[in-house]
């Protein structure tokens, strides 16, 4: 029985545990400064369906930096589009890898979730430069759930 156990415990490890909502806004709501993302996200409907990669590793841009990314009305704007969100994201997600801080790779390239769309990892200090070359520093590192990590970032990421 012991050995059935260990086997059992062997094959969930294998099994890819899908992306989980609920553990997503959790999270959100336990985390500082990341109001913007969780309104954004609860703007969205069936998540489980966007988000379908996993492990992932999600950057979640702070209040400040939406606010020096957009003003009032392109916010507000914003958060009404459904599109837009999930497009926003997307970019803000490696799909399929867990990617810590302590395995950045200065000037390593990831896909995000964004159709052919990268953004790159830097070292010291850690953080992720966008297609458009800003680059966001991480205020807060390597928050791990069962199905990814999440980062949180002082830049919205841009693309093109
Ligand atoms: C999703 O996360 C919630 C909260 O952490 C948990 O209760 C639930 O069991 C998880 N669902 C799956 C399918 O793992
Ligand atoms: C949240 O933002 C405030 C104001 O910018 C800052 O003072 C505080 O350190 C931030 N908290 C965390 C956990 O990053
Ligand atoms: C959402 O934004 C997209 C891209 O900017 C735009 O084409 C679309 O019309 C917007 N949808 C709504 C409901 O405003
Ligand atoms: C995310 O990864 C999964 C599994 O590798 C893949 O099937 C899917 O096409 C990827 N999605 C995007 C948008 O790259």
């Amino acid at each position: 029985m012991k050995f059935l156990g260990v086997l059992l415990v062997l094959c969930t490890a294998g099994v890819t545990a899908q992306f989980n909502a609920t553990e997503f806004v959790e999270v959100l709501t336990t985390l500082s400064n990341v109001t913007t993302v969780l309104t954004a996200v609860l703007q969205l409907t069936e998540l489980e369906s966007i988000f379908t990669g996993s492990p992932f590793t999600f950057f979640l841009p702070t209040d400040d930096a939406f606010e020096a990314a957009y003003d009032d009305i392109e916010l507000v704007t914003l958060l009404q589009n459904q599109t837009v969100i999930a497009s926003l994201l997307s970019y803000h997600l490696i799909n399929g890898t867990r990617v810590l801080t302590t395995d950045f790779v200065n000037g390593r390239a990831f896909e995000t979730f964004l159709e052919g769309e990268t953004i790159t990892t830097l070292t010291e200090p850690p953080g992720i430069q966008d297609a458009t070359g800003a680059v966001a520093e991480i205020t807060t590192a390597d928050v791990t759930v069962d199905t990814g990590v999440f980062h949180v970032i002082d830049t919205v990421l841009q693309y093109e």
